[in-house]
């Protein structure tokens, strides 16, 4: 199956070419991204009308640089996929849009993709034994083995630790009270003066920090699966106001070592409570590179199978939409051209 993806969500403009090999491991043909952060950095984040507007210029070159790029041509598609939720309405509406005018003229099925379990998808894209094993799986008790996944799901609007009971079969263990772990590197970082997006600065920064190794709290570490990340931003906050002198490299590892140390020590209590054979790391913030080494080390020291897609597949791209989409169409059938964007879309848990 051959599918023709686009997200427009938030801020990056992303068409791709995927498709899934008789095995079940997907291709991808071509996955173009165009970053809209230049825009949005001088205000400090998103401005979801800036967004908007920018996906109606940049989002026909995109899909045509996917087509060429993959050297498909549409009547060659089995489909035309959309991020249809959740994110924001101005934006979801460019992308939903364009898909559906493109599935009409070229007949094909259109199919409406949720971010939430797009990101979910990723890992597969870039971890075959993985996307073999969930097609493998699907129906088939023999391949039960494959499963249950612990997947933490971190991006700058989302905080969840799922377990993966299957494909397509999630059950939501906890997730943030107050704000996204994305959202907490981006407003520590904001506070610093660092810029936007802050997870990636804080990231590089962390990595330089020479002082003896700061100690912010951890809140709720031992205390069941959700979580909460405004107290320790308050706590750096505070903290930066009293001390001076510190060097910005310094707070930046104190803060990303508790942040971490919180997403890893309940993932991996949640992998033993439930006999996980393997953690999945997805979203944004799973690009950060403490986050990727405390989580493998994790998984050899108790023997879990760890998934770890690449930086480029963990933020938003078009490629993690089409693995999504394909699952979808291939297990629910298309979507009506009814729906809209559902800027408030949840993930379905459904035991
Ligand atoms: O998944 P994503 O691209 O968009 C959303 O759906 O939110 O995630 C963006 C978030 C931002 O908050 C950004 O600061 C964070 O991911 N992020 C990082 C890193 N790279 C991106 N956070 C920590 N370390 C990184 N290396
Ligand atoms: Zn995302």
């Amino acid at each position: 199956m051959l599918i023709l993806a686009i997200e427009t969500s938030c801020d990056e403009t992303a068409a791709a070419v995927v498709s899934q090999e008789a095995d079940g491991h997907f291709v991808v043909h071509s996955s173009v991204v165009s970053s809209q952060i230049d825009l949005h950095a001088r205000f400090g984040g998103v401005v979801p009308e800036i967004a908007g507007r920018a996906h109606v210029e940049r989002l026909t070159p995109a899909i045509a640089q996917a087509l060429v790029e993959a050297g498909i041509e549409g009547p060659e598609l089995d489909g035309v996929a959309a991020t249809v939720g959740p994110g924001l309405i101005g934006s979801l509406l460019v992308g939903v849009s364009a898909a559906k005018g493109l599935a009409l003229v070229w007949k094909k099925p259109f199919v409406g993709v949720n971010h939430l379990e797009a990101h979910l998808f990723a890992p597969m894209v870039d971890e075959p034994e993985l996307a073999v094993a969930v097609a493998a799986a699907n129906g088939d008790s023999r391949h039960e083995r494959a499963f249950p996944l612990v997947v933490l799901l971190v991006s700058g609007g989302h905080t969840m630790l799922i377990e993966m009971v299957g494909p397509g079969r999630y059950r939501l263990l906890g997730e943030t009270l107050d704000d996204a772990a994305g959202e907490a590197f981006d407003k520590v970082a904001r506070f610093l003066g660092l810029g936007y997006p802050g997870g990636p600065v804080i990231d590089r920064l962390a990595a330089g920090a020479a002082g003896p190794p700061l100690r912010f709290p951890r809140a709720m570490l031992n205390d069941g699966y959700n979580f909460s990340f405004s107290g320790l931003k308050t706590s750096v906050v505070n903290y930066v106001r009293k001390q001076s002198d510190v060097s910005t490299a310094d707070i930046a590892f104190g803060f990303q070592e508790a942040a971490v140390d919180v997403l890893v020590v309940k993932a991996r209590r949640a992998a033993h409570e439930i006999g996980a054979v393997g953690m999945v790391l997805g979203g944004g913030v799973a690009a950060n590179s403490r986050l990727r080494e405390r989580w493998l080390d994790v998984c050899l020291s108790d023997g879990l199978a760890p998934y770890l897609p690449s930086s480029s597949m963990c933020t938003d791209n078009a490629a993690m939409i089409g693995a999504a989409g394909i699952w979808r169409l291939a297990t629910d059938g298309p979507t009506s051209l009814d729906i809209g964007a559902l800027p408030n879309l949840r993930l379905q848990f459904s035991s």
